[in-house]
């Protein structure tokens, strides 16, 4: 129970009851100095700042933090983009387009690749296989009967937007793939989330994610980590892509840096690191990983179901819950609601901040809530939902 270091956050809030840790997360008092020395650095630096503060000391330091919590072997495997989309593009931007592509995805990925995709496919240049994540208990079994087709992209999250669900055992499902097959994981809803040990599949696969959710950082520090022998040539691609070559003539071949620096763009407000390194620190400090956060959150979350089926709401009824009970979760819960946006606005007139995807209201504890937390909740829903 962390609350007393979001004091700055939750003044600003008021009474409200914010129940979407895992969306728009409250941001640690931390994180306001570590914002305000990106400042006084820029300040100090000017334009050194970026070689010696920002590449010297900002993005190794992130570098080893994301490496850290994910379990891969090296830290300069690990790229930096202010979202996950600009990700996207530059992935897609290292298919054959002179033939057409074949992605196999799920129907189930977030906007930032399924709207890209969709559009991609529209100009007729893609060939798309999408395996819907429902019903949930056979996904494992039509997703790995899918990946016997070859195709040049695979695309999954590890835990998806839309109903927290979660992939298990990532490595098994995505063995045997073809070494030429660029395999994406979208682990957005997963790092900080739940535990995330990649091993060696972190050698094989991308793996992207970010500042703004369960790290509780803001925007503007989305990850990349590619694979060790990556040797990909991005269209979409930067000048801090080859920061070496600055000086390299006009007409030769167009060279990529060492490690992650061929997934890098170009210059970007670098302040989001700042406030990424801030948490990851603090947490650190307290000894807190993501094993901790989801097993709180899944304590809270046990409680707030307790609560609703000893006094349901119509409005809100458990059977609406997906994934129903039972199967693996991340750090939400997701209810399949036919009057999702009526359930929305009357909790937001009672102050209680929840979100919506479609039919879809998401439900997300954080470390700075507790069991008390909970029961105000419960507490607040009966008068917002009677
Ligand atoms: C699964 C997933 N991936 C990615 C994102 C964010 O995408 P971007 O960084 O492109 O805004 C989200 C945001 O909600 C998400 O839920």
């Amino acid at each position: 129970m962390l609350d007393a270091h979001y004091e700055t956050f939750f003044a600003a809030i008021g009474d409200a009851l914010h129940v979407t840790a895992h969306s728009h997360h409250p941001w640690p008092d931390i994180t306001r100095a570590a914002h305000l020395q990106y400042w006084e650095d820029s300040a100090r630096l000017t334009n050194r700042k970026w070689q010696e503060k920002v590449f010297g000391e900002v993005v190794p330091e992130a570098q080893r933090h994301v490496a850290r919590h994910l379990g891969l072997a090296d830290a300069a495997l690990v790229a930096f983009a202010p979202n996950t989309h600009e990700f996207v593009a530059r992935l897609y931007s290292c298919l054959d387009w002179s033939r057409r592509p074949r992605v196999l995805t799920t129907a189930n990925e977030f906007h930032s690749f399924a709207r890209q995709t969709r559009r991609l496919e529209e100009t007729g240049r893609l060939e798309v296989s999408r395996v819907p994540v429902e019903p949930y208990a056979t996904f494992r079994e039509r997703f790995a009967r899918a990946l016997v087709e070859p195709c040049d992209l695979v695309f999954l999250s590890q835990v998806f937007f839309d109903s927290g669900f979660v992939v298990e055992r990532l490595d098994e499902l995505l063995a045997g793939i073809p070494a030429e097959t660029i395999v994406a994981v979208d682990g957005y809803h997963a790092f900080m989330a739940i535990p995330v040990e990649l091993g060696s599949l972190g050698r094989r696969v991308f793996y992207t994610a970010g500042g703004y959710k369960y790290v509780q950082a803001g925007e503007g520090a989305c990850f990349l980590s590619i694979p060790a022998d990556c040797h990909l040539r991005p269209a979409f691609t930067g000048w801090y892509s080859d920061f070496g070559q600055l000086s390299g003539a006009q007409g030769e071949r167009i060279g990529y840096g060492p490690a992650a620096m061929r997934f890098w763009g170009s210059t970007f407000d670098p302040s989001g690191l700042y406030r990424f390194n801030a948490v990851m620190r603090w947490l650190d400090g307290l000894g807190v990983t993501a094993r901790e956060i989801h097993a709180h959150v899944a304590l809270l979350e046990g409680r707030f179901l307790a609560g609703l089926a000893s006094a349901p709401l119509a409005r809100l009824p458990l059977a609406s819950l997906t994934p129903p009970s039972g199967q693996p979760r991340g750090n939400f819960l997701t209810f399949d609601l036919d009057a999702a946006e009526d359930v929305e606005g009357r909790l937001a007139t009672h102050g209680v901040l929840v979100d919506r995807r479609g039919r879809r209201v998401r439900f997300g504890f954080g470390v700075y809530h507790d069991q008390a937390f909970v029961d105000a909740l419960l507490e607040r829903l009966g008068r917002a939902l009677a």
